[in-house]
């Protein structure tokens, strides 16, 4: 079966949109997300106005800021602190990667972690691991979500997870560990040994590592759920931009012996706007 995640995030948009109506309904001013946006980057800039976008629909304040690629350190840093300190402002996000003069790092830290949306900040990071309130970063969460709203039993089940990213291996790592979800959970990276057994062992695929068609059928449990976070561009020349887009597992063959799998395009992908929306209207709602 197919996890269509294009059909769930746009029933969580809705689910925002109706939230949103009535939270404005209630007195409240709109949720408001400031987006900063360096340099000239058009994956970065496509990614900015898709985010834009998904807010206007849901009823969401945002404004782009969008900043010269020769930008300092310090300009960013300043320009941080004023949104930090505006009240008008409900939600921070400062959009990856940075210029080479800029520390990624630095910048994330400035955020006030209650304005970091994106949830990368370390103190929200933190908050992810003990299980506390705070911001989950998008992917993963989106990730824990089509598995809730497709009916998967998680508890006491093997999940791999193949890669130790900060933004996806490590934060899923831990939502699929927290008390109340309980899987047995299992990184696997570049030095893992024998990683088709390891991965033959799982209930549940997190394939988050970056390479086309990793996942062969061979290393699928038959009846396990397969997660494809991967977006990997490979050469197709019957498409008029040259290539397409495939994820880290390979689909086609993996489809046949998976009980429920996500598709790319449409599977996690749309998913992380819909949770970039449900964390800043949230944020709204705990300043309050
Ligand atoms: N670049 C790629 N993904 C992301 C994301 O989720 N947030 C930000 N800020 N930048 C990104």
């Amino acid at each position: 079966m197919l996890i269509d995640g294009k059909q769930i995030a746009s029933e969580i948009r809705s689910e925002i949109r109706d939230e949103t109506t009535q939270w404005v309904s209630e007195g409240n001013r709109p949720p408001y997300l400031a987006v900063v946006l360096v340099g000239d980057d058009p994956a970065s800039a496509s990614y900015v106005r898709g985010k834009a976008r998904a807010c206007q629909e849901c009823g969401i304040g945002s404004d782009t800021i969008a900043l010269d690629s020769s930008t300092s350190e310090k300009e960013l840093l300043d320009l941080i602190s004023k949104l930090n300190t505006d009240s008008e402002v409900d939600g921070i996000l400062v959009q990856l990667p940075l210029p080479s003069q800029i520390d990624d790092q630095k910048v994330i830290s400035a955020i006030d972690p209650s304005k970091d949306v994106d949830g990368f900040h370390p103190v929200n990071i933190g908050n992810v691991v003990l299980g506390r309130p705070g911001f989950t970063p998008a992917t993963p969460a989106g990730i824990m979500e089509l598995l809730r709203r497709s009916g998967v039993e998680i508890s006491g089940k093997n999940a791999v997870v193949l890669g130790r990213s900060n933004i996806v291996g490590k934060p899923v790592l831990n939502l699929l560990l927290q008390k109340g979800t309980d899987a047995t959970v299992t990184i696997c990276h570049s030095r893992t040994r024998n990683l088709p057994d390891v991965v033959r062992n799982a209930d549940i695929i997190i394939a988050a590592i970056g390479r086309a068609h990793f996942v062969t059928k061979d290393m699928v449990k038959p009846g396990a759920v397969v997660i494809d976070v991967g977006i990997n561009r490979i050469d197709d020349d019957s498409r008029e931009r040259g290539y397409r887009l495939v994820g880290d597992v390979d689909f086609d063959n993996v489809v046949s012996v998976a009980s429920k799998i996500t598709p790319v395009p449409g599977g996690v992908g749309p998913m992380t706007i819909a949770m970039l929306l449900r964390n800043t209207l949230d944020a709204a709602r705990r300043k309050a």
